[in-house]
């Protein structure tokens, strides 16, 4: 069976579930929603460009959404808040058959409410409503941390900037260097992504399913980025620091996302528990993902 997929956004994820998805033998029928301003373009890709916006109203959404089997929402946190409970509501109203919501990251349900991250008790409120019906069959893809992010200077774990001129990188274990966190690259959450949505067509599974590249710790982190010719000053980015910081500043947004690895829970799982692992299916580990594409000194 042909089926028709929307997907939502086209950024660092929705590029990949595009590539991913319009290369699959099934060759479903593809649509991406951008918004009129976005400057993405799409047109070496098999897809049909709608645009639309998520911030409005839930009727003008699921306005857009109607007529799709599947919808995957790849906009990130971009939307603000609101936009995520906005969207599942709209993909409940237009009646949508499978609906994949923007929750490619940690186990929020183990993270439990009222955490730094206020975005994650909207998540838990998209749980809840998909939860609450049984007409949309829902799929939740639990990622870990996109790779690319682990390296990224807003996560404010590996500083390559500070002392660059010395070859040296700054690695921030956030609250212990044996703490474990589970990353998945963007390429390997499209292509995993359309096995799950593909691979079982007559019964794709429902609810959260987890995926991952690889599980790691801060002390492997560490040695990686010094495998690939850096010195590495290691500190420590404690609970207490985390605190200290958004006692002082609520709005902190590296120290609201560190402190929910600090507290090393819901950021890890093993490979063995994951639908890639039970599949057999090869995923790249933090060491390939390395050589691959870490800058050297
Ligand atoms: N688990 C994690 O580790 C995690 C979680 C969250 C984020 N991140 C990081 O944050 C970044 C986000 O990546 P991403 O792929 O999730 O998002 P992204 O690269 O920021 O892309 C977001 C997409 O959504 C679209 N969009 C934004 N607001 C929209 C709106 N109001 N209506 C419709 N479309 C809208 C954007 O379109 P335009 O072209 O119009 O801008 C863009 O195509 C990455 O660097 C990722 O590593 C990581």
């Amino acid at each position: 069976m042909t089926r028709s997929i929307l997907v939502i956004g086209a950024g660092e994820l929705g590029l990949q579930l595009i590539k991913a998805i319009t290369s699959h033998p099934s060759k479903p029928i593809v649509s991406v929603l951008l918004r009129d301003s976005s400057k993405t373009d799409l047109s070496k890709y098999p897809v049909k460009v709608i645009r639309g916006d998520i911030t409005a109203s839930i009727d003008g959404i699921s306005n857009l959404l109607k007529g799709y089997d599947i919808v995957i929402s790849a906009t990130g946190f971009s939307g603000g808040s609101g936009s995520q409970i906005n969207l599942a509501k709209a993909a409940l109203k237009a009646k949508i058959p499978h609906y994949f919501p923007w929750q490619f990251g940690v186990n929020y349900d183990l993270i439990g409410r009222g955490s730094s991250q206020p975005l994650f008790d909207e998540q838990l409120d998209v749980r809840d409503l998909l939860r609450s019906q049984n007409k949309t069959k829902w799929t939740i893809i639990s990622t870990g941390l996109f790779t690319s992010f682990l390296f990224d200077k807003s996560f404010h774990v590996v500083d390559f900037e500070s002392k660059r001129k010395d070859k040296i990188a700054i690695i921030k274990a956030l609250g212990n260097w044996n703490n474990k966190l589970t990353i998945t690259s963007a390429e390997e959450i499209g292509y995993l992504t359309s096995r799950i949505v593909f691979d079982e067509e007559e019964n794709p599974p429902e609810g959260v399913v987890f995926i991952a590249s690889d599980t790691i710790t801060f002390e492997d982190v560490a040695k990686q980025v010094e495998k690939v010719g850096w010195s590495v000053e290691k500190q420590i980015t404690t609970v207490d620091q985390l605190q200290d910081r958004l006692n002082k500043n609520s709005d902190d947004q590296g120290a609201k996302y560190g402190m929910i690895w600090a507290r090393n829970v819901g950021v890890s799982w093993s490979l063995d528990d994951t639908w890639n692992g039970k599949n057999g299916v090869e995923t790249e580990s933090l060491d390939q993902w390395v050589n691959k594409n870490l800058a050297r000194p």
